[in-house]
């Protein structure tokens, strides 16, 4: 690219357009890859031949390519005694999931020990990947195979450079989904894998078709083309074993699963004294007592901990009923907590059983988290996706700019500044502390009366003359962030729900004496001081750190 006559946008699309033209998709930018999604299995372009041929190989010798680029970071690190780490970046489905298994196969293939048989460190962390997309990816709009967490996995190397260890790190999942899907898009791909399971599963967990389930047919797309979630089921189960996951312990991570469907379908309808509500009819009944016996927990209380709530007074407990739209919230809620533990003990049972090298001083890092959004309607998910993704270019800005401009200024070479953007103030406005907007929705999630109302009043008040903000002309409650890939509309209206992040205390305590340890481990009891009245927990403040 940078030899290009012309560097300016249009000749940069040209190059590259031409280029995918011929099924080449990989191109240097200075030391940076750019790669485009072929969409399609290019012939010869990953597979062992090419992995030797680039063994070792200097950058620029050989076509640009992905492997290119671990190998460099393998290289320097045995040379140098350097960890390093590499960011896979672009927009949702621009390919980066792809990438980063591509990446990994081939450190893999350097730092692998060949022929030790059963399962390698590596061997577990590549089997990883369905375990964790069976779970956290999704269809979208954008993608049919969206990751709906960031990842960030550490491969450790002893002293020979072979892989001794790993670690994976995963960033909030979009809770969000387990409970709200809409067309075109679906709920996490397992539940649709454990609908297609064999009769015996379907059986066991009284599972139907999809479409009678509440959390998969508000979205009329049930079935994706290129997916077969029968093969995949047994595609999730074979990788479990893989990573070590035992055969009881899939037996509860399914079970939980369908808990979460059969929660989905209880219904409420009004109770006889005001704000209260009951379990709606024989079906919700049904659902209630299937959910129930597969947390093992006791329906009673199971439907208590829904319809009622207990409140601290300095008088003592007080037990109050619920009406139907806030036991319905309070069952959403009960869910969303249910699947986004059973997320994190996944990925910390990975991580156990692939274990860690305490005595390596070299890694690599591999950063692929999700890409930047702009859909037709954005939410709170969608400012925290883009959130982070202002916090790359930043660093991008940081590294390939900045640094590189200061390099040149001390060494005295003659060179025209070259102007970019500086995404500071975007930052500034999304997570300045305090007045930045995660502070504004913490406060506003900390005061029973705020609304999203409310909250848009604040952030158009405060952000006036922000030049990066703005309120668009017929709304009273969504803003505009002129964000460094466009900007985006954001429709407050959920945000105060979805940014508050704890766990009703009724909840914990029916799943912490569940009869299966499994589930009971997923809730262990909370901390003194934060019981019934932990409310103040944020998930976008979580996502600042
Ligand atoms: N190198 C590749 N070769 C073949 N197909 C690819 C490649 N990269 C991406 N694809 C295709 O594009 C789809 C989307 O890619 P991927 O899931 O990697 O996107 P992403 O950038 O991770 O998106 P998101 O941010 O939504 O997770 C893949 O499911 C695959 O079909
Ligand atoms: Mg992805």
């Amino acid at each position: 690219m940078t030899r290009l006559s012309y560097l300016h946008e249009p000749g940069v699309l040209d190059n590259l357009a031409v280029r995918y033209a011929k099924n080449i998709i990989y191109t240097y930018t200075g030391n940076i890859l750019i790669a485009i999604n072929p969409f399609q299995r290019l012939p010869n372009l990953v597979d062992v031949q090419t992995m030797e041929k680039y063994k070792g190989a200097n950058l620029g010798d050989l076509d640009p390519h992905v492997f290119a680029i671990a190998d460099v970071s393998y290289r320097q690190m045995m040379n140098e005694g350097k960890s390093n780490s590499i960011l896979v970046s672009g927009e949702s489905g621009a390919g980066k999931t792809e990438t980063t298994k591509l990446l990994m196969r081939y450190l893999a293939f350097l730092g692998g020990r060949s022929g030790t048989g059963g399962r390698t460190v590596e061997q577990q962390v590549l089997e990883s990947n369905p375990v964790l997309e069976a779970f956290g990816n999704a269809k979208t709009v954008r993608n049919n195979n969206s990751s709906r967490f960031g990842k960030f996995v550490e491969l450790q190397f002893d002293k020979s450079g072979k892989i001794s260890g790993a670690a994976i790190r995963t960033y909030l999942l979009e809770r969000s989904r387990v409970c709200q899907t809409s067309s075109p898009e679906r709920n996490y791909h397992c539940f649709y894998f454990l609908c297609s399971a064999p009769s015996e599963d379907i059986k066991k967990y009284k599972l139907g078709d999809p479409s009678s389930f509440h959390y998969l047919n508000q979205s009329s797309c049930i079935r994706v083309d290129g997916i077969n979630d029968a093969e995949e089921y047994l595609a999730t189960r074979n990788a479990m074993d893989m990573v070590g996951i035992t055969e009881e312990e899939q037996e509860a991570i399914f079970r939980v699963v369908a808990a979460v469907l059969h929660l989905g379908n209880i219904s409420f309808a009004k109770g006889t004294e005001a704000d209260s509500s009951v379990i709606k009819d024989a079906k919700s009944r049904f659902h209630l007592n299937t959910a129930g016996e597969l947390l093992m927990c006791d329906c009673e209380k199971l439907e208590n901990a829904l319809i009622k709530r207990e409140i601290n007074t300095p008088e003592g407990v007080i037990t109050t009923t619920v009406g139907p739209n806030s036991a319905t919230v309070s069952r959403d809620g009960f869910a969303k907590q249910i699947y986004s533990r059973l997320f994190d003990w996944l990925v910390n049972r990975i991580n156990a059983s692939i274990g860690q090298d305490p005595s390596s001083d070299k890694l690599i890092g591999v950063l692929d988290i999700y890409g930047f959004e702009s859909f037709k309607t954005n939410s709170f998910e969608q400012l925290c996706i883009n959130f982070t993704n202002e916090k790359l270019q930043q660093h991008f800005n940081q590294n390939v700019f900045k640094m590189e401009q200061e390099e040149y200024t001390r060494e005295q070479i003659n060179w025209s500044y070259i102007e970019f953007v500086d995404n500071q103030d975007v930052l500034d406005l999304i997570e300045k502390k305090p007045g930045g907007i995660i502070a504004l929705l913490d406060e506003a999630c900390m005061f029973p009366k705020s609304t999203h109302e409310t909250l848009s009043q604040k952030l158009y008040e405060k952000f006036k003359n922000h030049k990066r903000f703005a309120k668009p002309k017929l709304s009273r409650t969504a803003f505009t962030i002129q964000h460094y890939a466009g900007d985006v509309i954001y429709q407050s209206d959920h945000f105060l729900d979805k940014n508050k992040d704890y766990v009703v205390a009724e909840h914990q305590e029916l799943l912490n004496a569940s009869r299966c340890s499994f589930v009971s481990v997923l809730f262990p009891p909370a901390p003194e001081e934060n019981t019934k009245s932990s409310k103040s927990s944020s998930i976008a403040t979580r996502f600042k750190l």
